[in-house]
């Protein structure tokens, strides 16, 4: 692929602000969005195998309701955090998004309604096994692979989107123009590798699940422990296969021996280890934070030296600086999101750690406090925005 027609895919106005800024945010929001597409398939899949032994075994009937739910609720936060990368990768890849959507046309619309149903029907599956222990296994099962099916459509949209050398074969096969849309490309191990990380992810939640619930009087020590030891197990063997075929994807585009690539080993390595040992989950969940950080990073090395050595550099994107946008929307991010997640987090914890039989926020200073600041604060940003709004409206057209 010849760079002028990479780079003439660009936005003629520029980027807003420097791009490795947006490089860094989509590293950071694909963490966040990857955290809780493993959560859920993790929790989901778990709790599968759940309902097959809730009925006559006591762990897994507290178990299994616990882990639909995670997955129920991790299933929205996934959505609502691809937004995030997606918007940042269409800022700085704007090329490789848009060429990927156009030859899978028709996949991204297969996509929405692939979500869409495969979450309509874990819905079903909660009811389901809500309303009688065991139930819904089959809905289940068919939401679970809908869902898995969205990742692997996911992927394809992300790996076409890295292959511009094979854009041209894509679009125009032996010459013929092909506008229908269908473009598939999946590369199994890499995928086989992201997915199978749903494994350790789920087991450190349930080690955490076991932490937290542990200061609890209603819940049992041996379903702490069993709880615990599961996570550990599942931990542990989850990342041995994630490790395996790590390396056969490195070996196989020839990164296994860059320092980013060992340096994501040595995470695995470290996680292992704490995992194995399981003295605090919490500090656990802190690693597997920054590994699953280098994995993003590595995700986008692969892609930026792609790009670069078709003469494709993001640093040299024209930027147009746009102060008031960048400061709208970090002061957005970190203090509207900040404050506001944090609010939501307190609650949640508190709402876990209380014994009482309903936790009244009201009465909690720290939740009363921080729902407080996160009405002031998301008031004050609904006027500053459509004042805003409103005035460089009018000033453009009158
Ligand atoms: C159940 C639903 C979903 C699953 C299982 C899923 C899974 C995945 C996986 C496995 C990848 C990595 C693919 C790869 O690099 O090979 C990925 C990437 C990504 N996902 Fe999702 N995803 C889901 C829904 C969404 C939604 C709803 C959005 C947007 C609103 C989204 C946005 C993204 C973005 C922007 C990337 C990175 C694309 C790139 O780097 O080119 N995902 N997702």
């Amino acid at each position: 692929m010849d760079a002028s027609a990479l780079l003439a895919l660009r936005d003629p106005a520029g980027v807003p602000f420097y791009p490795i800024v947006f490089q860094g945010l989509y590293v950071l929001t694909w963490a966040l969005h990857a955290a809780f597409v493993l959560l859920a398939l993790g929790a989901m899949g778990l709790s599968l195998y759940g309902t097959l032994k809730q009925k006559s075994d006591s762990h897994w009937k507290i178990l299994t309701p616990h882990l639909i739910q995670t997955g129920k609720i991790s299933v929205s936060i996934l959505i609502v955090l691809g937004v995030a990368p997606l918007l940042f990768t269409q800022v700085i890849y704007d090329p490789n998004w848009y060429v990927a959507n156009t030859l899978s046309g028709m996949w991204v619309f297969i996509f929405i309604y692939t979500l869409v149903i495969g979450y309509i029907l874990y819905y079903w599956y909660y009811y389901a096994n809500k309303a009688k222990e065991g139930g819904g296994k089959l809905i289940g099962i068919i939401s679970f692979f809908i869902l898995v099916f969205a990742g692997l459509l996911m992927h394809n949209f992300a790996v076409t989107s890295i292959m511009p050398n094979d854009w041209m074969d894509m679009y125009a096969p032996n010459g013929i123009v092909d506008t229908s849309g269908w473009t598939l490309n999946i590369k199994l191990v890499r995928l086989l590798f992201f997915v199978s990380l749903s494994i350790p992810v789920v087991g450190i939640f349930l080690q955490n699940y076991s932490r937290f619930l542990s200061t609890r009087d209603d819940f049992k020590g041996n379903f702490i422990e069993y709880t615990s030891s599961l996570g550990t197990k599942l931990t542990v063997i989850g990342l041995l296969i994630s490790a395996v075929f790590f390396a056969l994807w490195m070996s196989s585009i020839g990164y296994l021996m860059h320092p980013l690539s060992i340096s994501i080993i040595v995470g695995v390595v470290a996680l292992l280890l704490i995992s194995y040992s399981n003295s605090n989950s919490y500090i656990t969940t802190g690693v597997l934070v920054v590994v699953a950080l280098l994995i993003s990073a590595m995700r986008e090395l692969i892609r930026f030296d792609i790009m670069s050595n078709l003469g494709y550099n993001i640093y040299d994107y024209p930027v147009n600086l746009e102060i008031p946008s960048i400061v709208m929307f970090l002061l957005t991010f970190l203090i509207m999101g900040g404050i506001g997640v944090a609010y939501l987090l307190t609650m949640a914890w508190k709402v876990g750690k209380s014994q009482e039989p309903i936790f009244d926020g009201s009465k909690d200073k720290a939740v009363t406090r921080l729902g407080n600041y996160t009405l002031v604060i998301m008031v004050t940003w609904m006027a500053v925005y459509f004042a805003w709004g409103m005035f460089i409206l009018f000033k453009n057209i009158l």
